[in-house]
């Protein structure tokens, strides 16, 4: 995927600034590298990682948590059902109807509300309690066309998009806070109860029947419209990957077999680390820093919260030991996260001769006023090091799962067909790194084996997943 680069650094003076920066960029571009060699090492890592969490909780990074999903939709669903999706910067609610098989959703309606930030690290009440106000007007606006049947509960499937070690499909308690949220008190607390508490509060009288993670609903939002469906993977704010494991190779599942002999498992693959990451010192400095420290490494190098960060990081560093921006170091360029990820694609996509739109961008977010194209090609080299080594990896973490359920190759005599569902802002909007991730899976499947596998875009599978999910554990199964 980076090519970009050598050409550039090439075309630099070999002293002075340009001599410099060459220098921070051909240093940053090596410890980035992931040459296939290495992304086969971190793939046979994350199998292995995935076996010892399975084995036992805490036997690994990877906590390979149990959904309680062991059925997956079959399109009979039927019935008015809410969702309710919090876990990146923005927070959905939706209500779907959904039609059975011959209609399938047959209509859908959403509202789309950003958190203020400082909601994501205050007290725990207030955050449910701006999520039911929110989910309370929602449900006040539902059309005739939506039609609750007489005397029936309104059913809601909760995305929640952290860690959570379920007790039920309908239950569970918070792990440990990612990406940019850090309630501690909510920590150990029961998600759905936190969430039931303020409904009440707000009476609003709501049914939760599912509680799921982000990558579970979309795996079931994907199979609802393709059997094939065996994994999902969200890059998106955080990453992460669900995929549907044989039951029989849960050691650490206790509970009854499941009739359907699968059990979803939610991988948390965020917070994988291995000695063969292509860790860099921004890397190392970035997570120090972070709300989370130590933890999250894998989501910290590949996730649409980091990648932007990242690059500021570089660009901090040329400016404070290359004079990049000239004498003085823009003071803009001090602030965390002030170079957001979209911001990064936006140049990254930049195909005009001059870069334009980066000489633009810098000068709006780091109020650089002029820019050289020199100084702009660094830039466009930085997002493709920092793009290419996510891309890369997240295909990597994808081999990983097919080694893992034996889908990597076509030796078998029958050839299994395998979907994953994707989803996520990065994934859907930055368009160099999701064609890298999948040039990568390509690259690591071989010719031949790549023909099995197939990556889709599963658009907002999430919420529906977790609606579907609701409607197939609804109270009033029966009637529907
Ligand atoms: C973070 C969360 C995980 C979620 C992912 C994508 O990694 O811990 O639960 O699935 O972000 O949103």
């Amino acid at each position: 995927c980076a090519v970009a680069v050598l050409v550039v650094r090439r075309r630099m003076q070999s002293s002075g600034k340009w001599g410099r920066v060459s220098a921070i960029l051909k240093a940053f571009e090596e410890d980035c590298a992931t040459p296939i060699s290495k992304l086969r090492q971190v793939a046979d890592a994350m199998a292995v990682e995935m076996h010892a969490g399975l084995a036992s909780d805490g036997g690994s990074k990877l906590k390979m948590l149990i959904s309680y999903v062991d059925n997956l939709p079959s399109g009979d669903e039927k019935g008015l059902f809410y969702a309710l999706d919090l876990g990146g910067t923005n927070f959905r609610v939706m209500r779907v109807l959904l039609g059975g098989k011959q209609d399938r959703v047959a209509k859908q309606e959403f509202e789309e509300v950003s958190i203020p930030p400082h909601l994501m690290t205050g007290g725990s009440d207030e955050l449910f309690n701006f999520i039911a106000e929110a989910l309370a007007k929602f449900v006040a606006t539902e059309g005739e066309d939506f039609h609750l049947p007489e005397g029936r509960q309104r059913e809601l499937g909760f995305t929640f998009s952290f860690p959570v070690r379920q007790t039920s499909l309908s239950s569970g308690s918070l792990i440990k806070w990612t990406k940019g949220f850090s309630i501690d008190e909510a920590v150990g607390e029961d998600v759905v109860g936190a969430l039931k508490k303020a409904m009440e509060r707000v009476g609003l009288d709501m049914r939760v029947a599912a509680l799921v993670n982000d990558t579970v609903g979309t795996l079931a939002g994907g199979r609802y419209y393709n059997p094939d469906v065996a994994a999902a993977v969200i890059l998106g704010t955080g990453t992460n990957a669900a995929y549907v494991e044989r039951a029989t190779a849960i050691p650490k599942w206790h509970g009854p077999l499941p009739k359907s002999g699968e059990m979803v498992i939610n991988m948390e693959w965020g917070n994988f680390r291995s000695s063969h990451l292509p860790l860099t010192e921004f890397d190392h400095t970035l997570d120090f820093e972070s709300l989370n420290p130590g933890e999250q490494i894998l989501e910290k190098i590949i996730s649409g919260m980091y990648l932007g960060e990242i690059l500021r990081r570089v660009l901090l560093k040329m400016a404070e030991e290359a004079a990049f921006f000239g004498d003085t170091v823009p003071s803009k360029l001090r602030i965390p996260f002030i170079i957001r990820t979209p911001h990064m694609s936006a140049m990254h996509n930049d195909t005009s001769p001059d870069l334009k739109i980066v000489g633009s961008k810098i000068k709006d977010i780091l109020e650089v006023p002029t820019t050289s194209l020199k100084m702009r090609k660094v830039v466009i080299s930085l997002c493709d090091i920092i793009a290419t080594r996510g891309a890369r990896l997240s295909a990597a973490g994808i081999y990983g799962i097919l080694k893992k359920l034996g889908r990597d190759t076509t030796s078998k005599e029958e050839v299994q067909k395998s979907v994953i569902a994707m989803d996520g802002g990065l994934f859907e909007h930055y368009k160099q790194f999701s064609e890298c991730m999948e040039s990568s899976l390509k690259e690591l499947l071989g010719d031949e084996a790549s023909g099995t596998i197939e990556v889709i875009h599963s658009n907002d599978g999430s919420g529906i997943g977790a609606a579907l999910l609701a409607a197939s554990h609804s109270l009033y199964l029966e009637e529907s």
